[in-house]
């Protein structure tokens, strides 16, 4: 949809940006004198605005975004889909005023992950951004059953290969550090997101993962004042620098 200075109908601009809102009810709208564009009343719905115009709808002033992008820090017991029958999913954690239309989470954690998910509207970046090509390196927290090895470091820099229902898969280097102070704990970066990745790394190398937690998407850190279950609203432009590096 619009780019800057584009012109479309002014329902369809309202229905788009707001969440709930049909193009009858900003017919609606307009018929009960809530609707201003640049400080004039509108009362047709189907006129022609542009994405850089001053709308006011009953009072509150709509800012036009042709995409949204939001952190989430997902909590366990929450899915990464847009639909299930059973478990909470994390579109049902997005507030009231950044939802709309078309939001899905651009990449998934395991039920039982906590941390950073983007959920956006922008199929094409999305694309772009879960390319097998994109290499957005992905750091995880993760808590061990085991205290983790010296060794883990070099092997899982070579590119280790991993068990799975699908047979063996080689994996891209990825980057191990130990805690220094907690024998147990440790962080890893992954350049790609194959189903299970961190589990099954560290499985292969007969340790298992007791708490996983996605704190960083390419140099974006999970914001630390965002509790379990928030959201925060990110530029377009500091996810498009993810992909740039
Ligand atoms: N690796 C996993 O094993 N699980 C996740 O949720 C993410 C990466």
């Amino acid at each position: 949809m619009g780019g800057k200075g584009s012109m479309m109908r002014l329902d369809r601009l309202v229905s788009s940006q707001i969440y709930g809102i049909s193009r009858a009810d900003v017919k609606k709208l307009c018929l009960k004198k809530k609707v201003m564009v640049n400080g004039k009343l509108m009362a047709r719905s189907d006129a022609k605005v542009s994405v850089d115009d001053e709308i006011f709808i009953d009072g509150k002033r709509l800012v036009y975004r042709e995409h949204v992008y939001i952190m989430l820090n997902k909590p366990q017991g929450v899915v990464c889909s847009t639909k299930d029958g059973e478990s909470k999913t994390v579109l049902e954690l997005v507030p009231q005023e950044l939802m709309r239309e078309g939001l899905f989470p651009a990449g998934r954690l395991d039920k039982d992950t906590e941390g950073f998910v983007l959920i956006t509207d922008d199929g094409e970046l999305s694309h772009r951004m879960l390319s097998p090509k994109s290499h957005v390196p992905k750091t995880y927290f993760v808590r061990l059953e085991k205290p983790w090895e010296e060794s883990y470091g070099e092997i899982m820099a070579e590119g280790m290969t991993i068990d799975g229902d699908n047979g063996r898969e080689k994996c891209l280097p990825a980057e191990f550090k130990g805690s220094d102070s907690d024998p147990y704990e440790c962080t890893l970066i992954l350049h790609e997101g194959k189903f299970h990745q961190v589990k099954r790394m560290f499985g292969t190398l007969g340790n298992k993962v007791i708490f996983l937690k996605r704190t960083a998407i390419g140099d974006m850190q999970l914001d630390t004042n965002l509790a379990l279950g928030e959201c925060l609203e990110i530029m377009h432009k500091d996810v498009e620098n993810l992909l740039a590096r």
